[in-house]
């Protein structure tokens, strides 16, 4: 008898119907915005707290998007007392992802967290085991694994289109693109540079696409050559802070997983290439290959090697539109029980490749990954 009375307590489906689901943005930011210009498409979202250091960003929450002082905050513990939100969105710089969403665990609260999860597998660990405890929903920011490309690659291989996938190339490649806002560029508050800040989307997306094998080992190696001197070089993001520039430039590595694959990344701020943003996986399976920049499948048909094109893919590869996506996948999660699509498990899986091409980097040989 009290477990079906709990059972019908815990039905999201119930407790929101006809609630709106009420999210607080902690870090309130470049990426911040996005995702309130995502949330303002969401009838069944209200924007209940801001909470950020800075006050000029608290300014913003107030003049931009119409919230009362009394819910902008510094403190995100203070907010989850006065304003107990439903769910809480940290976009946050990433050392400061863990605490934010463990204590909001811990007062109930449902988490969306941008990428990377965290600094390092720990902290990610904690945050599943927080989200567990409560019985919340915790998702982790990364909108590749929605755009059109990634789902219908997915699907291709659910239909047995590729057999087994045995290698897969990643790269995020900026020719001249070290962020010249936030803190991106230091590696206490970061974790890292362009693997963990760009790498990390098409890490994510390739590794779901390869049906989410386990990671075993990770050897890689990192560079700082640029981003650390300042530079006259024309380009976009000019200025960045040079002087506090701790992380790399470059980074390359090369993942093992259990069933034998190997994933080979390639990521950096600023490197010697041909155009500016490179970003792209291309794979080789038993019976097909492919490349998720053109959603192209390279196959045998007939007796004649063919390139399959799609003429049309969907309409969610925009930026904006892959934010409003993965949201939503996170709020009807919280709010009617359907299946997260990035979860916390699968930022730990991407966490813990990180680290192991960062601790290869270190080492200077293979590390095994547990
Ligand atoms: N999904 C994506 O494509 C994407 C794109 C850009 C950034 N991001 C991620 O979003 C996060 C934030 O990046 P951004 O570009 O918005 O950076 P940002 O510097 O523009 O914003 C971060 C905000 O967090 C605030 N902040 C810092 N410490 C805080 C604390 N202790 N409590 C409350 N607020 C605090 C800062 O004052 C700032 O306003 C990072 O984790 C980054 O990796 C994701």
């Amino acid at each position: 008898m009290a477990e079906s009375v709990s059972v019908k307590m815990d039905d999201p489906k119930k407790k929101f119907k006809g609630k709106k689901f009420r999210v607080a943005i902690i870090g309130c930011g470049g990426i911040a915005q996005a995702h309130l210009k995502a949330y303002q498409e969401m009838p069944e979202v209200e924007i209940v707290a801001g909470v950020d250091i800075n006050p000029e960003r608290l300014k913003v929450m107030e003049e931009t998007w119409g919230l009362p002082k009394k819910a902008l905050f510094k403190d995100w513990k203070e907010m989850l007392k006065k304003i107990k939100p439903d769910g809480v969105d940290v976009c946050t710089p990433n050392g400061v992802h863990c605490a934010p969403v463990v204590d909001a665990c811990n007062a109930g609260c449902h988490a969306m967290v941008e990428k990377p999860m965290a600094m390092n597998p720990a902290e990610c660990k904690k945050m599943i085991a927080a989200a567990k405890k409560n019985k919340v929903k915790l998702s982790v920011g990364f909108q590749q694994r929605y755009n059109d490309k990634t789902t219908a690659l997915i699907r291709a291989r659910d239909e047995g289109r590729f057999g087994n996938i045995m290698f897969v190339k990643c790269q995020a490649l900026r020719r001249r693109g070290v962020p010249n806002w936030g803190v991106f560029g230091q590696k206490e508050l970061q974790g890292g540079g362009p693997m963990i800040d760009i790498g990390v989307h098409i890490l994510e997306c390739a590794h779901a696409f390869m049906g989410s094998p386990k990671p075993v080992a990770a050897s890689g190696n990192i560079w700082t050559y640029m981003g650390d001197k300042p530079s006259t070089v024309r380009n976009a993001w000019p200025n960045w802070d040079y002087k506090t520039y701790t992380v790399e430039d470059l980074a390359i590595g090369q993942i093992r997983f259990e069933n034998g694959a190997i994933l080979q990344i390639e990521s950096s701020f600023i490197a010697h290439i041909e155009k500016n943003d490179v970003f792209n996986f291309t794979a080789m399976g038993e019976k097909a290959g492919c490349s998720w920049e053109d959603t192209a499948i390279y196959t045998d048909e007939n007796g004649l090697m063919v390139n399959m094109k799609p003429t049309y893919i969907g309409s969610t590869d925009a930026w904006g539109g892959l934010f409003r996506v993965k949201l939503q996948n996170w709020v009807d999660a919280c709010t009617k029980g359907t299946p997260l699509g990035a979860s916390g498990e699968a930022g730990l899986a991407v966490q813990k490749m990180l680290d192991g091409i960062y601790r290869s980097a270190a080492e200077g040989k293979e590390v095994t990954i547990d």
